[in-house]
């Protein structure tokens, strides 16, 4: 009696080992599919290289500290005036196009940097993604609006109607005081988006041009009360956060590549402007969620300012290169002179067949570390240094990626 009561109880024991296994394979099942679902996928390929978006944009601030950028550039009013400033060229450069500006003026910088003995930087190629990355990331930093213009939006769009501030008496919606606090406009877009679809329809019919909702924000911020002047930032958004924030909202239900392609549309803009967009396209958006039983997704401030940084990176490195239109640009950027067959023969020249060195991130840094170096033989040579216009650097690389 008492052995079988033993053997039960071993019994049980070894089931619910067996179980408690199951249980386990089946949890780490579940965590994998997660972590399979939450992954996400390159943006960006050429040749056997796949990108991922950056995951924080700002630690290239660092690099443009360290490697001297801000002795001659200025953002955001700090740095030195040598240079233009690149607060904004994000907005008109994709990560090519920035690549291409660096190499264009090159030779400049370097003279001037030898004239003050600044000593000229090297890059890694992860050094070079980054520094770029955080270029790029500056121009959807909104700037600030226009207090005088806000006033007259938040009168003539009717926000008064309904929302009271600083010491005025309370209305029907809630007083705006809080947003007077926060740095960044994504508080109250966030808020705005929030609302938009459960709020009145006076609400919901407004549209906004680009900088008007900075303007608001700007004119809130000079009348909110505010007794205790607290001032609360944000973390700057993440693009690749912000991917998986747009496959879990499900806007990946309708915009794909194959519809609706985000990557068509101008997007490359301040993060008021791209809320903007989705905002005056919600009409259109929302009635299409209701026809397929979607519910109009909400966003925490966190989501939104993700959202937006990887809205505005898918332009970062834009569509795939043309090799064919690169071959040509080699040619005619004078490449030709000292990296053809001729040259190699006559020994003056590199064959970039052989290069070990092949995605476009080492291509691009190893242009630019040797730099000087072929600015000394243009010179003694009698070429002109060449400069790189809109898409050429990709085109150019992917016609030396396709060489080997
Ligand atoms: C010694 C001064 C100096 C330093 C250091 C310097 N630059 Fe420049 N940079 C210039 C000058 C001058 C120009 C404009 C050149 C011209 O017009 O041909 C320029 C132009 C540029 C441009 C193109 C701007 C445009 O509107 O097309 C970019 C991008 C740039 N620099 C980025 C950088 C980065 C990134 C660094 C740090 C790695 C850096 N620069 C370091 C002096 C400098
Ligand atoms: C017809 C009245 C009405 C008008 C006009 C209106 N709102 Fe609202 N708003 C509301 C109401 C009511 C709420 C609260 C809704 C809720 O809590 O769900 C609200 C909520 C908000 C919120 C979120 C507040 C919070 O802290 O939760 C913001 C921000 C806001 N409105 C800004 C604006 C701006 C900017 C305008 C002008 C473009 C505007 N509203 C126009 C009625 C209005
Ligand atoms: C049910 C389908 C659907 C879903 C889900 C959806 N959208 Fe859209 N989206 C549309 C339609 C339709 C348009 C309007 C296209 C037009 O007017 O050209 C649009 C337009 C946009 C635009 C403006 C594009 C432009 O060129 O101006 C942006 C930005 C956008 N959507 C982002 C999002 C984001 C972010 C999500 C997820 C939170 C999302 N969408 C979810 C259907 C959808
Ligand atoms: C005046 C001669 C000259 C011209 C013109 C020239 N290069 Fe070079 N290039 C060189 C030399 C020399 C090196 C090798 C430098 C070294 O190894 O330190 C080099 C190196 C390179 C490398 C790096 C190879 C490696 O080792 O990783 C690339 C990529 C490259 N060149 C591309 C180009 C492109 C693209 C053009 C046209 C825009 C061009 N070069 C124009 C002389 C030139």
């Amino acid at each position: 009696m008492r052995m079988r009561l033993i053997h039960r109880r071993k019994e049980k024991m070894i089931m619910s080992k067996r179980k408690r296994s199951i249980i386990n394979i089946l949890m780490r099942v579940c965590i994998g599919l997660m972590m399979i679902s939450s992954a996400v996928p390159p943006v960006f390929s050429q040749g056997e290289d796949t990108y991922l978006l950056p995951e924080n944009p700002m630690t290239g601030a660092d690099i443009f500290f360290k490697k001297g950028c801000i002795e001659c550039h200025t953002v955001w009013g700090i740095g030195k005036t040598f240079g233009p400033d690149l607060t904004q060229i994000g907005m008109e450069k994709d990560f090519f196009k920035l690549s291409g500006a660096l190499w264009s003026h090159s030779p400049k910088m370097i003279n001037i940097m030898e004239e003050k003995g600044i000593e000229k930087p090297v890059f890694s190629p992860q050094e070079i993604e980054a520094l770029l990355a955080y270029i790029y990331y500056l121009g959807l930093i909104d700037e600030l609006g226009d207090y005088l213009r806000g006033e007259e939006i938040f009168t003539n769009k009717g926000c008064s109607r309904c929302h009271s501030l600083g010491g005025s008496p309370e209305k029907a919606g809630p007083n705006l005081d809080k947003y007077g606090r926060y740095v960044s406009p994504v508080y109250i877009v966030t808020a705005l988006w929030n609302h938009s679809a459960t709020v009145s329809q006076a609400m919901l019919n407004q549209s906004f041009t680009p900088r008007e909702m900075c303007h608001l924000l700007a004119f809130i911020k000079g009348n909110a009360a505010n007794p205790e002047g607290k001032t609360v930032y944000i973390q700057p958004g993440s693009p690749r956060k912000g991917q998986k924030v747009f496959m879990e909202k499900r806007c990946v239900s309708c915009h794909s590549q194959q519809n609706l392609d985000l990557q068509e549309s101008d997007l490359q803009k301040s993060l008021t402007e791209i809320v903007g967009m989705m905002w005056n396209h919600s009409s259109s958006m929302w009635q299409e969620m209701k026809s397929r039983n979607l519910t109009i997704p909400r966003f925490d401030v966190g989501e939104m300012s993700d959202l937006t940084a990887y809205l505005y990176f898918i332009s970062f490195y834009g569509k795939k290169g043309n090799p064919t239109r690169g071959e040509v640009i080699f040619k005619e950027k004078g490449c030709f002179s000292c990296h053809s067959k001729e040259a190699i023969d006559a020994g003056k020249g590199i064959d970039l067949k052989d290069i070990p060195r092949s995605s476009f991130l080492e291509l691009i840094s190893a242009m630019w570390n040797h730099a000087p170096e072929m600015e000394k033989m243009v010179t003694e040579m009698n070429l002109t240094w060449p400069r790189f216009e809109k898409n050429e650097m990709k085109d150019l690389i992917s016609y030396i990626q396709s060489m080997k």
